[in-house]
């Protein structure tokens, strides 16, 4: 069978829309103002560099090298154990598990692009109190906006990777860059540009610990989509003769420059209208729509961009997220993709409405186990465990099973001869550590 390529731009456009998602605009910032700004900013820059790019490389390589789906990815390279590390290619179902709860967020964020046009709170109690209806609630709101994400997403899919997702990105990721530069431009005429700034950029040292090393390193995964199969799937498409470390930079520099931009943004909105970025989950859906209040008529205009540009980027992730069960699917079980992406959606779309049921006051008991509802376990599964699981074994796949001729042969003229020592070092030790040390520590969070 024929597969249909991405062309040079479109797996760059591809990939950075699934790497720059909710996790840039809305969990970055919240993560940072939780953990004092500067400091944390200056190690997740690091983990980014050292351990996500590492781990970003090898997974470009096994897909690149592949040309399949995931499983049968890891079969091809490691010929001898295929049998063993075949299930490594299992990675791929984390993310159907991250859209259940990913599909119900940009849901919300639909409901709130229709709500601003109209009306925003005046006050954080009344941000508040909307917020929480809607999540406790609130479900045939929810259920509504779920719906329309999995109709959107699933026929999308069915259209293909040229048809479907490149086309996709192609609309949606400019788009997006536009409006957040836009906003971004209005922020640096305000004068709480240069206290935004201070904040992201002055370390204080107090506030770090041995938490905000594991919340930045999780958070470097999650943001460059490592670890579930689909930047490994969309490496399956790249075109020949593509160059894996110019790809890798540019996704790297773009992820993490929209997040310093979105984050530069909202703390500079949040401290012009008194208000603080340390708010937690709530920073976007409480904190935000008070001060786009405050701005008068501009911040309804800013509040619709802003959600639109939210939904955009969680749009380009989840089709991400789905994608490589689907090419599974379509290479191993000669399904059609019609077929595959309808049954993909269901599950995602039924895992998701019991994610959403599981928050609300009606149904929180039946769907909660232990600590957490069932919305809060999946997020903690997929992101803190099942990610950076996957990207310790493919650390060490393509580390120490793929034989280093291989491995050369696709990067080593990229690199540079000294590059790829240091890359190849840091793969086989320097990320296996740190990747173990993680999901050791996580060990006693659970
Ligand atoms: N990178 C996406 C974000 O930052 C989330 C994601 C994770 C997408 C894993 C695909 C795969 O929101």
């Amino acid at each position: 069978m024929k597969i249909a390529r991405f062309s040079r731009l479109g797996f760059i456009l591809a990939a950075v829309g699934s790497a720059v998602g909710l996790g840039n605009i809305w969990k970055f910032p919240y993560i940072a103002g939780e953990n004092g700004g500067g400091a944390f900013v200056l190690i997740y820059l690091v983990t980014v560099l050292l351990i996500g790019f590492s781990i970003l490389i090898a997974e470009m390589i096994i897909g690149y090298k592949g040309r399949k789906d995931g499983i049968s990815c890891f079969e091809s390279l490691a010929p001898k154990h295929k049998n063993i590390w075949k299930f490594a290619g299992f990675q791929s179902i984390t993310g159907l598990f991250i859209m259940s709860f990913y599909s119900v967020v940009i849901g919300w964020i639909f409901n709130y692009i229709v709500t601003s046009t109209t009306s925003l709170p005046s006050s954080v109690q009344e941000a508040e109190a909307t917020f929480t209806t809607m999540l406790h609630s609130d479900i045939s709101t929810q259920l509504f906006y779920h719906t329309l994400t999995f109709l959107l997403i699933t026929f999308i899919l069915t259209k293909g990777i040229k048809g479907g997702i490149q086309r996709l990105n192609f609309i949606l990721m400019p788009t997006l860059v536009i409006i957040l530069l836009g906003m971004f431009a209005y922020a640096l005429t305000l004068d709480a540009f240069s206290q935004s700034l201070e904040f992201m950029f002055a370390p204080k040292w107090e506030k770090i610990n041995s938490g905000v090393f594991i919340t930045a390193i999780g958070h470097a995964f999650f943001t460059l989509s490592l670890g579930m199969g689909a930047i490994l799937t969309y490496s399956a498409s790249m075109p020949k003769n593509s160059n894996l470390v110019q790809n890798a930079l540019w996704i790297t520099f773009l992820d993490t420059l929209i997040a310093i931009v979105a984050g530069l943004m909202l703390f500079t909105f949040l401290y012009e209208y008194g208000s603080s970025p340390t708010k937690g989950p709530g920073l976007v859906f409480i904190s935000l729509p008070t001060v786009f209040y405050e701005m008068g008529i501009i911040g309804n205009f800013f509040a619709v961009l802003f959600f639109i540009a939210l939904a955009f980027a969680g749009l380009t992730s989840a089709v991400s997220l789905v994608e490589p069960m689907i090419e599974y699917f379509i290479n191993r079980f000669k399904w059609s993709r019609l077929k595959a992406s309808i049954y993909m959606g269901l599950f995602f779309y039924s895992l998701g409405i019991a994610a959403l049921l599981s928050n609300t006051d009606a149904y929180k008991e039946l769907l909660s186990f232990g600590s957490k509802n069932l919305f809060d376990w999946i997020d903690f599964f997929t992101a803190s465990v099942m990610l950076p699981l996957a990207g310790l074994i493919m650390a060490l796949f393509v580390g120490f099973a793929v034989e280093k001729k291989r491995v050369e042969s696709v990067v080593k003229h990229q690199f540079g001869a000294l590059a790829f020592s240091i890359w190849y070092f840091s793969l086989r030790y320097i990320t296996p550590v740190a990747m173990i040390l993680l999901l050791l520590s996580l060990l006693e969070i659970i």
